[in-house]
This record gives C-alpha cells, sequence and structure tokens, in this order.
C-alpha cells in the first residue's frame, strides 16, 4: 500500500546522495505472536522501521485470555504491546533508544520509527554531522494512516532537507560573503529554512494520503478503488518528530496533534544529589476557543478534539466532492458543520520547537494516554529513579525484580522544581486514570525497558493486581479503563 504514495511522487523518492544510513545496532525487538515476524518484513522495506504489525490487524488475533505464564511479566508479554530497545550504530550522539506501544483494542495504531544518517554538506557551516530521527505516530478512528505514515516520515523529510538545503549551506570560509548583494544564498535564515522544509513536507506527506489516491480513484470511475483512499483519508493520525543534530548537539521536534515530547535534564544539586528538570517541548495542540474553526472540530466529534491533524478527510475536503464520494462512490454523508468558511478546518502542519542539548539529557516522545495517568513531573522523576539505578543495564528478569520491588511515592521522585501541588500530595494533579481506578499512585523501578517503565507505572505502578487486572480486559471494554499508550525514550550521550 504504501507503494501507492511512492508512485507517481517525487517527493517521497529517497535522494540518498548525501546521506549515508547508519544502522541500528544491538536491537532487541520484542513483540509477541505474528507481530515479530511482520516487523522483520516491515525492516527489510525501511532499514529502521519498528511498528506492531499489519497481520496482526488484517487477522484481528484475538486477545490471549488469562492467565499469563507463570513467569510472563503481563505488559511485556501482552499480545497488543510492541517494544524494542535499540543503539544506533556510529556517532550520532544517541546512547539508547526504549519504545513501548500497548494498544486497547486487537490491533495497534501506534508506531515508532528510527533513521539515522551520516550528512555532508547540508549544515549551515558545511561540516559533517549526523542526523538521527525518531518518530511516532498515533492513529485514532480506524484504518492504516499511522501506519503508512509511519514507513514514509523520516524519510520523507530527510528528503525534504537533502533536496532543499544545499543552498542555505555556507562553504566554511566567511570571506566568501562580503557581497550580500551578489550572494546566491538565500536571505531566510538556515534554521528557518529548515523548519519550514520540515512543514511543508508534512502538509505534502498529509496531502498525498487526502487528496492523491482519491483523484486517481476518482479518476477510474471505479466504486471498488475508491473505498480504500477513503477509509484512510478520513481514518486520523497525530504524529511527532524528533530530529537530532550530533554535531550542533540541536534537537527539534515537530509535533502535529496530541502527541507530547518532554525532555528531562539531569542536575547537580548542592548537596551532591542528582535530580531532573523538566522542559516541556510541545503544546498539545487540542481544540481551545481560540483556536481556528473550534466550533467546526468539536461538531465533528474526533475521538481525539485535535486542532491538527494527519487525515480526518472529513474536515479538509470540500463539500461537493464528499457529495460526489456519497452520492456514487459510497462514502460517508459529507460532514456539514453550521459555518460559512470552507474547508479545510484543519491541517497536519506542525508547530516545530528546538532545544539544545547536553550530556545526560533524555527526551519521552508519548501518546496522548501515558498523560492521561502520569504527569510531566512524574514522568521526567521515574526515568530519573531509572536512570540513577542503572536500570539501563538490568537484565531482563522483571517478574523477579517485581517480587521484591521497593515503592516509590509520586513525591520522592528526584525532580527539580516540582509545582506546589506535587509538593503538597495534591492528588488531582491533572492526570484521570488513577481517580477511575479509585487508588492512589505508587510507583516501581524494575524494568529493563524505559518505555515499559514508564508504561508499567502507568498501568498500575507497584499494584500488580490492578496492572493484571487492566490488561485481561479485551476490547471494547479495555478502552473504558485504559487509554492507549505509548512511550518511547531517547537517551542522549553523557
Ligand atoms: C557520524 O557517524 C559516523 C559513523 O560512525 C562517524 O564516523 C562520524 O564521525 C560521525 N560524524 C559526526 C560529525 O559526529
Ligand atoms: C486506541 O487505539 C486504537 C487502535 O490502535 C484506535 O482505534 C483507537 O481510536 C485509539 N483510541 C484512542 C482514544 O486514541
Amino acid at each position: 500500500m504504501a507503494r501507492l504514495f511512492w508512485r507517481g511522487s517525487a517527493l517521497f523518492r529517497p535522494s540518498v546522495a548525501t546521506l549515508t544510513t547508519l544502522g541500528v545496532l544491538g536491537t532487541t525487538y520484542h513483540t509477541t505472536g505474528v507481530a515479530h515476524a511482520d516487523n522483520n518484513g516491515a525492516l527489510e522495506e525501511n532499514s529502521a522501521y519498528l511498528g506492531v504489525s499489519q497481520t496482526t490487524s488484517r487477522r484481528r488475533t484475538a486477545i490471549e485470555p488469562f492467565p499469563f505464564g507463570k513467569n510472563r511479566d503481563v505488559i511485556w508479554t501482552h499480545p497488543q504491546a510492541s517494544a524494542f530497545s535499540a543503539t544506533v550504530e556510529g556517532d550520532t550522539g544517541i546512547a539508547r533508544i526504549d519504545s513501548l506501544t500497548l494498544s486497547n483494542k486487537a490491533w495497534s495504531e501506534d508506531f515508532v520509527a528510527l533513521r539515522s544518517v551520516s550528512v555532508s554538506g547540508l549544515t549551515k557551516d558545511a561540516l559533517s554531522t549526523n542526523w538521527s530521527l525518531v518518530s511516532l505516530t498515533n492513529g485514532f478512528s480506524g484504518s492504516r494512516i499511522s501506519l503508512e505514515l509511519s514507513k514514509i516520515i523520516n524519510n520523507a523529510v530527510l528528503d525534504g532537507l537533502t533536496t532543499n538545503l544545499h543552498e542555505y549551506v555556507k562553504p566554511n570560509s566567511e570571506t566568501e560573503f562580503t557581497d550580500v548583494e551578489t550572494s546566491p544564498y538565500p536571505t531566510e535564515p538556515y534554521e528557518e529554512a529548515v523548519n519550514r522544509i520540515i512543514k511543508s513536507y508534512f502538509v505534502a506527506i498529509d496531502t498525498a494520503f487526502t487528496e492523491d489516491p482519491l483523484k486517481e480513484a476518482l479518476s477510474s470511475g471505479k466504486k471498488a478503488d475508491a473505498i480504500r483512499p477513503q477509509s484512510v483519508a478520513l481514518s486520523g493520525c497525530s504524529a511527532i518528530l524528533s530530529l537530532y543534530d550530533s554535531s550542533a548537539k540541536q534537537l527539534r521536534i515537530a509535533l502535529t496533534g496530541d502527541s507530547r515530547a518532554l525532555l528531562g535534564r539531569p542536575l547537580k544539586n548542592k548537596d551532591g544529589s542528582k535530580s531532573y528538570e523538566v522542559h516541556v517541548l510541545t503544546a498539545d495542540q487540542t481544540i481551545q476557543p481560540s483556536s481556528p474553526h473550534a466550533s467546526v472540530i468539536a461538531q465533528a466529534k474526533l475521538p481525539h478534539p485535535v486542532s491538527r491533524a494527519f487525515g480526518v478527510a472529513s474536515l479538509k475536503w470540500g463539500r461537493e466532492i464528499q457529495q460526489r464520494l456519497h452520492e456514487e462512490y459510497l462514502g460517508d454523508r459529507p460532514f456539514l458543520p453550521t459555518t460559512t468558511a470552507e474547508p479545510p478546518y484543519i491541517t497536519a502542519e506542525p508547530v516545530i520547537t528546538s532545544i539544545s542539548i547536553k550530556p545526560g539529557d533524555f527526551l519521552v516522545l508519548g501518546s496522548a494516554g501515558l498523560w492521561k495517568s502520569l504527569t510531566n513531573e512524574e514522568i521526567v522523576g521515574l526515568l530519573g529513579v531509572w536512570v540513577d539505578r542503572g536500570m539501563i543495564n538490568a537484565d531482563t528478569n522483571v517478574v523477579e525484580r517485581l517480587s521484591s520491588s521497593e515503592l516509590l511515592n509520586p513525591r520522592d521522585l528526584p525532580v527539580a522544581g516540582r509545582s506546589a501541588k506535587v509538593v503538597k500530595g495534591d492528588s488531582d494533579d491533572g492526570t484521570t486514570m488513577y481517580r477511575r481506578w479509585r487508588t492512589k499512585k505508587q510507583f516501581v523501578c524494575v524494568d529493563h525497558n524505559a518505555g515499559l517503565h514508564l508504561a508499567r507505572n502507568a498501568l498500575g505502578g507497584s499494584d500488580q493486581d490492578l496492572t493484571a487486572a487492566l490488561l485481561s480486559m479485551s476490547p471494547p471494554r479495555a478502552a473504558l479503563f485504559r487509554d492507549n499508550i505509548s512511550a518511547t525514550v531517547v537517551f542522549f550521550d553523557d
């Protein structure tokens, strides 16, 4: 299916002239059942594409009921969980990437993709560097846009940068540029050019999903040809992409939707102890009264009330085309909001932020579901404990450690400058899941994978009975008690 979007579009054909792909080394993949084989297939297609299988969705494998085997951890072995730890070959400035996704349905629409490349002649000063891209796509309201997007987003952004940045790159010697007037270089600053290119490629990818295949189908005039493009275009997806430049030590985050990025930064306290600063790198793009077309988007009643998204073509297609799809191609009834404004009402253009990376920093990319259980401070604090205890080198025997684990109070996590609410131990911390489960937060640090560590603490923490109960629920009931959880953690070099 991905081929449909590659064909006929020069946009996503990788131009690798200046890029050398660095392999993903020492990766341990963990998925269950059929997912594993399929992941391998996906990896062949794109050297570092990782995610939950497509076959799971096709076969709709029944969820394994309880009980799980004696020594099998309930999250790690869950049929809807997919996890990996990866180290990247080469001097990328990234020590390790850990990830876990867990869906509340029989299949998952959350995918993680990695790509790391050596780059020369594309940075401001024409030096060489390594770029690492990590993207997380979180699908909602059905179908496969999330998977298709995950397969191409890193490559498309890289392609955009390689084909468009050359003219911004100044040779090493500054002296050549004394004559600004005759300088062949654009006046737009390099940083802004990078952001503009990423933005335009996000939008172009979205168009390639929502417009191009549909046009192709309509020109064929066959109903059958229009079914698949409609279901892809009408489904929705949030995407977050991080791009790390190892020479500049600069991290850039592009967000479309309601996923979130956080950075944890170690600090040495005066008394010699360590704590972690919380940097929130994105603003959730949920509909606010002030956002454009807020009331129109609200009328669409999306499962995620986002103000930006990939797909969701009912908010992008014109009424005429929706009417035509409805009349002639078994399409949905047109979405007719009470407004005089013309679509599109929603965009896939990302908001981009950047931050300079310091030794020991870590980045968390997570889906909205993670933050329904844990606050930003808890997430950074939990990872702080995980780092301080050297869990990065722990073996995989989670079950054994669980049986003797020490409990962690949210207030005792090593977080710098925590908010008054946290200091007071206020249970109304803005998260909802623990209140729904009628239980207090108590955490544990037992996992060898940082994504799994976050997921466990977002699903009951030290309360193993609760975790097991939540994970033994089947859809659709599961969705009432646990949200989809994706947590990817990128550890930068010390
Ligand atoms: C990028 O990675 C390659 C491969 O390991 C390494 O040889 C090179 O020094 C790195 N470049 C930079 C600028 O760090
Ligand atoms: C959870 O994931 C499933 C499939 O992965 C998706 O269909 C559903 O819309 C997601 N729910 C939310 C609230 O994101």
